[in-house]
């Protein structure tokens, strides 16, 4: 089937393009804001995809199905402020390392939803870094293209994420989740059986400076601080959960909120993995809810809109909920017995929809694979 990115580049540049590539969003299973600190994440890619379409061209041009008009791009040119802020990221990072084309046309369409925490902007940065290194003639190996992309997001953009998204974007396996511990860059791929629905709250979030920031300083902060009492303490993630009372009293109360959602979620995550290889839907579900609410509690990144899914799903049998990605706003995965998931998502959507006066959007999805090439039908 052709794809909508290539439909659109047809449409708008009146041509084949010379190649595409797509990239999936992801949902984080557990492990949420510990990938900046050191920590593991448990992420799976996602049937949503973004395509790029791409052709060789002499200046940048870029257009979107989703977030816009063709806009043409001067690289040394200030960032605009919107979307193609990624692509031009990616650009200037492929030419630091001379993967670069001089100048593509370059066509963008996407199944994520954008701002709902389910890394809309890795989809693009490491589907586009594929696309573009390939039209100039390179074939980089998977963890490079996560590396560009993050550069990409993280210094270009500066939008001061971790690795998860551009990782899970570019290494995902269909039916597998990934275990990737940011501290040592271990990726161990674990099989996931279960689908999860994903509730979007409605609540849309922007990241770029914004509370992901905040919370970024926050737990460097807090990390000088306690180097000062443990001088070879390397992450908050490294923290040992024995010295949390400790290191609670040497932060204000703030902090120390931070630092425990960090070090008791690097322990929920790990052994999150290790109920998955057990396929332990009950015990897994728990440990998500106890994410969530440190999410809620600790790390104040949840928003009501979540908390109620959260509350609402498991009163109606959910086996575990928790809000998925950076926060502040985004989607609620929701883990629930084959057998009641149709049942549970309905009532929990009427639920909402009496509380907040509308019906979110919801969906299922399975573990999918990453970054592939993508066929031109001529
Ligand atoms: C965003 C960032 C990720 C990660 C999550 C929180 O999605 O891009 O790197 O920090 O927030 O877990």
């Amino acid at each position: 089937m052709t794809s909508d990115a290539v439909r659109l580049f047809r449409e708008h540049f009146g041509r084949t393009p010379d190649l595409a590539a797509s990239a999936p969003g992801r949902v984080n299973l557990i492990g949420e804001h510990t990938d900046y600190n050191g920590g593991p994440v448990l992420p799976i890619a996602i049937t949503r995809r973004t395509t790029v379409a791409v052709a060789r061209a002499e200046g940048w041009r870029f257009i979107s199905r989703q977030e816009g008009p063709a806009v043409d791009v001067d690289l040394m040119a200030p960032l605009r402020g919107d979307w193609t802020d990624y692509l031009v990221g990616v650009v200037r990072e492929l030419r630091d390392m001379g993967a670069a084309p001089a100048g593509a046309s370059v066509a963008v369409s996407s199944t994520v939803p954008i701002g709902a925490g389910l890394s809309s902007s890795a989809a693009l940065t490491v589907s586009a870094t594929r696309a573009l290194s390939a039209l100039a003639g390179r074939r980089l190996a998977p963890r490079v293209i996560a590396e560009v992309a993050y550069r990409a997001e993280h210094g270009q953009v500066g939008v001061r994420c971790g690795r998860m998204d551009q990782t899970i974007a570019a290494l995902g396996r269909a039916g597998h989740a990934l275990l990737f511990e940011t501290g040592s860059g271990a990726i161990t791929e674990l099989p996931m059986p279960w689908r999860i629905g994903v509730i979007e709250t409605g609540v849309s979030h922007q990241l770029t400076g914004g509370e992901l920031n905040e919370r970024r300083r926050e737990c460097e902060e807090a990390l000088r601080m306690l180097q000062r009492r443990w001088p070879d303490l390397a992450s908050l993630a490294a923290l040992p959960a024995a010295q949390l009372v400790e290191a609670g009293s040497l932060l204000g109360e703030r902090l120390a909120g931070r630092v425990r959602h960090v070090v008791t979620e690097t322990g929920r995550t790990r052994r999150a993995a290790s109920l998955l290889v057990a396929a332990d839907l009950a015990r897994f579900g728990a440990l998500l809810v106890e994410g969530h609410r440190s999410l809620q509690h600790e790390y104040d990144s949840s928003v009501p809109e979540a908390d109620f899914i959260v509350d609402r799903a498991l009163e109606r049998g959910a086996a575990g909920a928790r809000l998925t990605g950076a926060g502040w706003g985004g989607a609620v995965l929701v883990l629930v017995p084959p057998e009641a998931e149709r049942r549970v998502l309905r009532e929990v959507l009427s639920d909402f929809a009496a509380r907040f006066g509308q019906r979110p959007t919801a969906w299922m999805t399975r573990a999918a694979g990453g970054l592939r090439r993508e066929r031109i039908f001529k």
